[in-house]
C-alpha cells in the first residue's frame, strides 16, 4: 500500500478531521470535514500532476491536502502549525522518509494566510487548492443570511480550478448568484487571492480569478519580468 492509501484509510487521521469539523461547526465556520479534506487533496494533486511534477511530489500533495486542517481539532488559531506536528508524527510512524515528511509539514504549516508563505511546490499547490474551496455546499444547515461568509459561500454555485501547463496559468473560475456580490467576495477573501497569486508564481505560473466569466484580479507575471525592466519602472508592465 502506498502512503496516499495509508493516510486515506487511517482512522486517526479521519477522526482528527471529523473532530476539527465538530469544533468549527460550533463556531459557525464553513464545512471543514472529510469533503473539504478530499477536495483540497485532489486539487493539490491535480495541480502538481498537470504542471509536470513527478508522482511522488503529487502524492505528497494529496497527503498534505488531506491532512492540512487536522489542527482545528485543537484550536482554530495556528491550526496549520498543529496540523503539521500531527502529520509529522503520523507519517513518521508510517515509515515515510524524513525528507518527504518535511515537504508535507512545511506545506501544511504554511497554508494559513496569517502566518504562511508558499515555500515549495507542494505548499504552493495546497494554498491554491485550499483557497479555491468556496462553495454553497460548505454552508452548514444553519445558514445565516446576516453572516457574510455564509452569504458569499451560499451564492457560489460552481467553482472550478483550471490548469494550463502550456500558458503557465492557473485559473479559478467562480459562478455566483445574487445572494451575495463580487464586492462581498473581495471583502472576505482578498488575502486569499493575493496568497494564491504568490503561490502560482512559485510554480512558475500566473493566477487568474474569474467571477461569472469576468477576470477579477490583475495578475502580474512576476516570473517573466526581467530585473532591468522592473528597475527601469516600465509602467507598461503593470
Ligand atoms: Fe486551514
Ligand atoms: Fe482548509
Amino acid at each position: 500500500m502506498n502512503f496516499k492509501d495509508l493516510v486515506r484509510s487511517n482512522e486517526e487521521v479521519a477522526e482528527l478531521i471529523n473532530a476539527s469539523e465538530r469544533c468549527l461547526d460550533v463556531m459557525n465556520y464553513t464545512e471543514h470535514g472529510i469533503r473539504h479534506a478530499m477536495y483540497v487533496a485532489r486539487v493539490t494533486e491535480k495541480i502538481l500532476k498537470k504542471l509536470g511534477y513527478d508522482d511522488t511530489t503529487a502524492e505528497l500533495g494529496f497527503i498534505a491536502g488531506y491532512m492540512h486542517d487536522t489542527g482545528n481539532s485543537v484550536n482554530r488559531n495556528f491550526h496549520g502549525h498543529v496540523s503539521a506536528v500531527y502529520a509529522y508524527n503520523i507519517l513518521k510512524e508510517m515509515g515515510m522518509s524524513f525528507k518527504d515528511i518535511n515537504i508535507v509539514t512545511a506545506a501544511i504549516g504554511n497554508h494559513e494566510e496569517e502566518t504562511g508563505t508558499p515555500v515549495n511546490p507542494v505548499s504552493a499547490a495546497l494554498i491554491i487548492a485550499d483557497k479555491s474551496d468556496a462553495h454553497r455546499t460548505r454552508v452548514t444547515q444553519n445558514y445565516d443570511p446576516n453572516e457574510i461568509h455564509d452569504r458569499v459561500n451560499h451564492a457560489i454555485i460552481k467553482n472550478i480550478v483550471y490548469i494550463n501547463p502550456e500558458k503557465r496559468t492557473i485559473s479559478g473560475r467562480i459562478y455566483m448568484n445574487s445572494t451575495s456580490s463580487v464586492m462581498e467576495y473581495f471583502e472576505i477573501y482578498l488575502s486569499r487571492i493575493s496568497m494564491s497569486e504568490r503561490a502560482a508564481n512559485l510554480l512558475g505560473c500566473t493566477f487568474k480569478l474569474y467571477i461569472n466569466d469576468v477576470l477579477i484580479n490583475s495578475p502580474k507575471d512576476i516570473g517573466k519580468r526581467t530585473a532591468s525592466k522592473v528597475e527601469a519602472g516600465d509602467q507598461s508592465l503593470d
